[in-house]
């Protein structure tokens, strides 16, 4: 299974990423409204990037399937910049090098695989005083559907993989270019 290939390959990563996006400080409901900010402003940065790149190794037949429109968080993400006074960032011009389907698809595989932490990350912020008016778009994205978005996102993953080191890859470089938004907007300030 290709999922379980990239779980296991990411695992390292994804631990990393986490403690740079404050998770302690998330589950401690001590995060600011200051770092929320960097981490939005992280997660902005990210997808304003890459998104237009997945989509465009994507079919119009495959981006059908994987409903496109409603899995794009750029505009949620830049919506919630806005419910929270945030300056937009300018585009980073990130090295990706997203050239076939299957690096589009494990570089989406990350972006999706968010919305998992993301159920748990918002549930502790609205425990947040912090955060008392906040109804966080981005990370609330599919709501209670979003073990089925991902169950289906798996299944067009494991029909359309050809060369499961290409999707390592795009997944690695997603990771990567998340690793080092951190270090401009979360580690920085
Ligand atoms: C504070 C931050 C975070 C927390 C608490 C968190 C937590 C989680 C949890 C609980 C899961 C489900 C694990 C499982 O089913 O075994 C998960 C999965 C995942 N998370 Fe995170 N996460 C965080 C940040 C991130 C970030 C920033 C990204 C990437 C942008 C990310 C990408 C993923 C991916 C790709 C998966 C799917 C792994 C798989 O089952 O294949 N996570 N995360």
């Amino acid at each position: 299974m290709i999922a379980d290939f990239l779980k296991q390959e990411t695992k390292n990563l994804h631990d990393l990423l986490e403690s740079k996006m404050l998770v302690e400080h998330i589950m401690a409901r001590s995060l600011s409204r200051q770092q929320f900010g960097h981490i939005l402003q992280t997660h902005f940065v990210v997808h304003q990037h890459i998104e237009p790149k997945i989509k465009a190794m994507f079919s119009g037949e495959l981006q059908e399937r994987l409903k496109w429109d409603a899995r794009a968080k750029t505009p949620l993400l830049q919506q919630e910049l806005i419910e929270n006074q945030l300056s937009q960032p300018d585009p980073i011009d990130f090295e990706t090098h997203i050239n076939n389907t299957d690096q589009a698809l494990g570089a989406m595989y990350v972006l999706e695989g968010a919305t998992l932490g993301g159920q748990i990350i918002q549930r502790s912020l609205r425990m947040n005083s912090n955060f008392a008016e906040n109804k966080f778009p981005y990370y609330n994205i599919y709501g209670g559907d979003t073990g089925q978005k991902w169950k289906e996102f798996l299944g067009i993953l494991e029909e359309n993989t050809q060369i499961p080191k290409d999707v390592l890859n795009g997944a690695e470089q997603v990771y990567s270019i998340y690793l080092k938004a951190t270090d401009v907007f979360v580690e920085a300030k």
